[in-house]
């Protein structure tokens, strides 16, 4: 893929020719490396890493900027292309026409990111292993992405129903049909897809920590995933739901389960475990989105090596080695990077970007 920016965040007028294969981004402290991430990162996903609004992306002393990208792997090439601006709203272009929803978007362009932002993954709470699952969904399945929408727009509702206590009660029940159901086409779907992710997981763990801590993952749904237990859950606490304001049960509990030697990764696992594992999820995503797809997805991993000892860090290498797509590494130390072949180096400063 090459990119064309200008007006996002401190990034100067920005015409961006990577290498086909590995792409290491080096610079200081606050020179832009992320920024860069971030600007391909948007193109995928159509939100930054680091939340925030579209006001934060835009350049302090801008009205207005554009994102441009071409992808030319696979069959059919893209051209996508967003214009953000303070005053008005965001427009997508994909191929020059707009696109019919963000579903169609999310199919033609895949990305997989590494960010230390992602920790949470191993050390937060249950919500963000959800969103890691539903956004893998998401870039696999455009049905999904509707599917869960339309649960949590029930939810909503419901919920908000059951804080007002002035509600009929009956009224609550009449989204227990669709909760029921969407809810155990967005549970099964998240169960076969840890089947199938989480042996990947647990190698990539194996491989890079090569210790003896195997690393156990599992599908943790709060109710069993299918109609008749999901309906009969929501019947049963009806009653608490009314009295706490909220509906406890459904796949909005669920979990992505990760333990080492039995225990908890989360409150057990140290700083470098927890990032090898995230690592190890990430390159199991892409892994199976490979499969599932056809295709590589864009690989994009923002100060990946921090954190990692020497002997950890070699082992990752030499997985990344293996990885066929366009790979983006920032760090403030290339020699970190142990990769040699097909490889290019990009110098970032002040926001502006020089191979
Ligand atoms: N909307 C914006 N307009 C202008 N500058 C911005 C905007 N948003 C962020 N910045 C600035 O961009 C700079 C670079 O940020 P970035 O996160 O890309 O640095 P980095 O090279 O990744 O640094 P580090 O090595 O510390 O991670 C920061 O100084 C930040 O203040
Ligand atoms: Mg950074």
């Amino acid at each position: 893929m090459s990119l064309r920016a200008r007006g996002f965040r401190n990034l100067g007028a920005l015409s961006f020719e990577p290498g086909s294969h590995f792409n290491v981004i080096h610079g200081d402290n606050g020179a832009g490396k992320s920024n860069l991430l971030e600007a391909i990162y948007y193109l995928g996903a159509l939100k930054g890493f680091r939340g925030g609004k579209t006001d934060d992306l835009i350049a302090l002393d801008a009205s207005d900027a554009f994102l441009e990208a071409a992808f030319e792997s696979g069959p059919a090439p893209h051209k996508l292309r967003i214009d953000m601006s303070r005053s008005q709203r965001r427009r997508l272009q994909l191929d020059g026409k707009r696109p019919r929803s963000t579903n169609v978007w999310y199919q033609a362009i895949r990305m997989v990111l590494f960010h230390p932002g992602d920790l949470v993954l191993a050390a937060g709470s249950a919500d963000k292993r959800r969103a890691f699952l539903d956004r893998m969904l998401e870039q696999m399945d455009p049905v999904y992405a509707s599917t869960l929408s339309s649960y949590e727009k029930a939810l909503r509702s419901r919920n908000r129903l059951l804080k007002d206590a002035r509600t009929d009660r009956r009224s609550v029940r009449a989204y227990d049909t669709i909760l029921s159901k969407a809810g155990a086409v967005v549970g099964q779907a998240r169960r076969r897809l840890v089947e199938d992710l989480g042996p990947r997981v647990e190698r990539a763990f194996t491989d890079v920590f090569a210790g003896d801590t195997p690393l156990d993952v599992r599908y943790l749904p709060r109710v069993e995933p299918s109609e008749e237990a999901i309906a009969d859950a929501l019947e049963r606490a009806f009653e608490k739901d009314c009295a706490r304001g909220f509906t406890a049960d459904g796949p909005h509990g669920d979990d992505l389960e990760l333990r080492l030697h039995e225990v908890g990764a989360r409150h057990h696992g140290s700083q470098g475990q927890h990032r090898t594992i995230v690592l190890a999820l990430k390159t199991a995503e892409l892994d199976l989105l490979t499969e599932r797809t056809g295709r590589v997805p864009i690989l994009l991993l923002d100060d990946v090596s921090s954190e990692l000892d020497r002997s950890r860090n070699r082992r990752f290498f030499e997985m990344l080695r293996h990885v066929g797509g366009q790979v983006f590494l920032t760090t403030t130390h290339p020699e970190f990077i142990l990769l040699e072949d097909d490889r290019v180096d990009f110098q970032v400063d002040g926001g502006r970007v020089t191979r």
